[in-house]
């Protein structure tokens, strides 16, 4: 932090030195009516008053300045909200006003300028977002991939069941974002993807590259703040944003060329009268691809490219693999740490279960403690720890007048911890989720209710979000179902006691301080259980 500081207070002086003039005349001639603000420094703004938890940062500051205040950050207007009632106004009442999301310099070129989860509000955005719900992400497209998944769990759990017969540790940080990667890659690529085994290493290799990009979108780049900042780039970002880029670039171009070049053959085969391939489930880039050949419909007018199909896959694979291995991770280290809520789980999953069979995705809305969990998983790491959004146009909210281009945070997770909120918030007590509960019982992930926005609210929702609602209470299940979880007593991953250490590392989406490893306990012969 103290090499930041420095940096910081470098870069202020240089711009102050390059810049002064300007930079003067520019702040005298803003007009608008911001929330109250800190007390903040030439040219860096309020930069020195974040730490490396930003969402935690401005908690702390909200503590002082009330639920709206506003910074400067770099040359950037900020705006951040900690109450329901102020998340409501913004993202509901004045909802087209803050429509658009910020795009980092690496997150615009690591998605190819054409991001769905950070493009710009407009017809383009419109259509790629109909598109990916459609064919991959609705009710409809998430059943028709159901044995991906469910082939997906079994190795997993066989894994985990193998492990257990050997009395060695799993490191679920590795194993539950492999899981969520293959997932997704099997519903976009098609099932072949992964079957050859170089295509188990390009699995492999693509992991590492999503993994290098999400660590690039969490951390913030001091470029993105300043135009003088980006012209000096002092922390190397603008390297390795482009090897980033390149590496995944070249992995997707493989995976896009070598189906185009399948497709020609099989069209080939067809037109020499061949038997027609069984065409078992189309995946997404089939269907992206066939809209690429279609000359007619509404891709043509939004432009839909090759570069487009790129985009997309590289995108979904960032904001999808991450987010739903996190959610599991600390589903799970909840659980070890409260036995008690466990043994509920379990009692649950006995009565509607049975001991029979292994939890599935069709269990899961029969089993509403396990959802409860989910939830009171999400209030308290929720996946996007703040919803940020930009204003497309001058807004007037209240009292205040907010200029175009100002950034919004909602900082969900502050929201998810505050006592006028919930009742004792810091606890970790899924009953508060269910029927008879307080006022929280009915209380669903779906962004009507303002005091939880695990997935954001609105239009500009998480489209994965049936998805996800979908994988984690099942896989969580079938995990405590099958297996006790110990864990390993360690110093350096800070678990004492058989308790897992619950820190926060920085990052788009809060992940986990320190790995979860654990040694997991068969609690019957599942060996039998699984199929082959
Ligand atoms: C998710 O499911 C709900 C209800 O089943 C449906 O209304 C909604 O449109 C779905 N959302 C997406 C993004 O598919
Ligand atoms: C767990 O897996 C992650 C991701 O592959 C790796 O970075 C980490 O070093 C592993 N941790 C342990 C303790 O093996």
């Amino acid at each position: 932090m103290a090499l930041e500081l420095l940096l910081l207070f470098a870069l202020g002086i240089i711009s102050l030195l390059l810049f002064s003039r300007r930079a003067l005349s520019h702040t005298h001639r803003v007009q608008h009516l911001l929330p109250p603000s800190p007390f903040a420094l030439p040219i860096i703004g309020h930069f020195h008053l974040l730490g490396p938890l930003i969402h935690r940062s401005f908690q702390a500051l909200s503590f002082r300045f009330g639920p709206i205040f506003s910074l400067r950050l770099g040359s950037v207007p900020c705006i951040v909200v900690t109450s329901p009632k102020l998340a409501k106004e913004f993202l509901k009442t004045h909802e087209l006003s803050f429509v658009s999301r910020v795009q980092s310099a690496a997150i615009k070129r690591i998605t190819y300028y054409s991001s769905l989860a950070f493009s710009p509000y407009g017809p383009y955005w419109k259509f790629i977002k109909k598109v990916t719900v459609n064919e991959l992400l609705s009710s409809r497209s998430v059943s028709k991939f159901h044995s991906i998944r469910a082939d997906e769990y079994s190795r997993l759990l066989r894994l985990l069941a193998e492990r257990a017969k050997s009395c060695l540790a799993v490191n679920l940080s590795e194993e539950l974002p492999r899981l969520c990667h293959n997932i997704i890659g099997q519903m976009m690529l098609g099932k072949y993807s992964t079957a050859a085994s170089s295509s188990t290493e390009r699995a492999e290799e693509a992991r590492l590259v999503v993994r290098e990009a999400t660590r690039i979108f969490g951390e913030l780049n001091l470029c993105d703040f300043n135009m003088v900042w980006k012209k000096l780039d002092l922390q190397g970002f603008g390297k390795r944003i482009e090897d980033t880029h390149l590496k995944f670039d070249e992995l997707v171009e493989k995976v896009v060329m070598e189906r185009e070049q399948l497709r020609i053959e099989n069209n080939v085969q067809k037109t020499n009268g061949g038997e027609e391939k069984d065409e078992e489930v189309k995946d997404f880039l089939s269907i992206l691809l066939d809209m690429l050949e279609d000359e007619s419909g509404e891709s043509v007018e939004v432009g839909f490219s090759r570069v487009h199909i790129k985009a997309l896959i590289t995108d979904l694979f960032t904001a999808s693999t991450d987010t739903t291995a996190i959610a599991m991770e600390w589903a799970l280290a909840e659980l070890i740490n409260h036995p008690a809520v466990l043994e509920k789980a379990r009692e649950e999953i006995d009565r509607v279960v049975g001991n029979g069979r292994i939890v599935e995705e069709s269990d899961g809305p029969n089993l509403p403690y396990i959802q409860a969990i989910i939830k009171e998983t999400f209030r308290l790491h929720p996946p996007v720890p703040m919803v940020t959004r930009i204003s497309v146009e001058d807004c007037k909210v209240g009292e205040y007048v907010i200029p175009t281009n100002t950034i919004l945070f909602v900082n969900n997770w502050a929201i998810g911890r505050d006592s006028k909120n919930w009742e004792k918030p810091l606890d970790f007590w899924p009953e508060r989720f269910l029927e008879g509960g307080d006022q929280t019982s009915g209380m669903d992930v779906r962004g009507q209710h303002f005091q939880f926005l695990p997935f954001g609210s609105g239009r500009r929702i998480c489209p994965g979000i049936n998805l996800t609602m979908k994988m984690v209470p099942s896989l969580v299940g079938a995990m405590i179902q099958c297996f006790d979880w110990k864990v390993i007593p360690s110093k350096k991953m800070n678990n004492i006691d058989g308790v897992v250490e619950m820190d926060e590392r920085p990052g788009l989406t809060t992940p986990r301080a320190h790995d979860l490893v654990c040694f997991p306990v068969a609690r019957f012969n599942l060996l039998n259980i699984l199929k082959p």
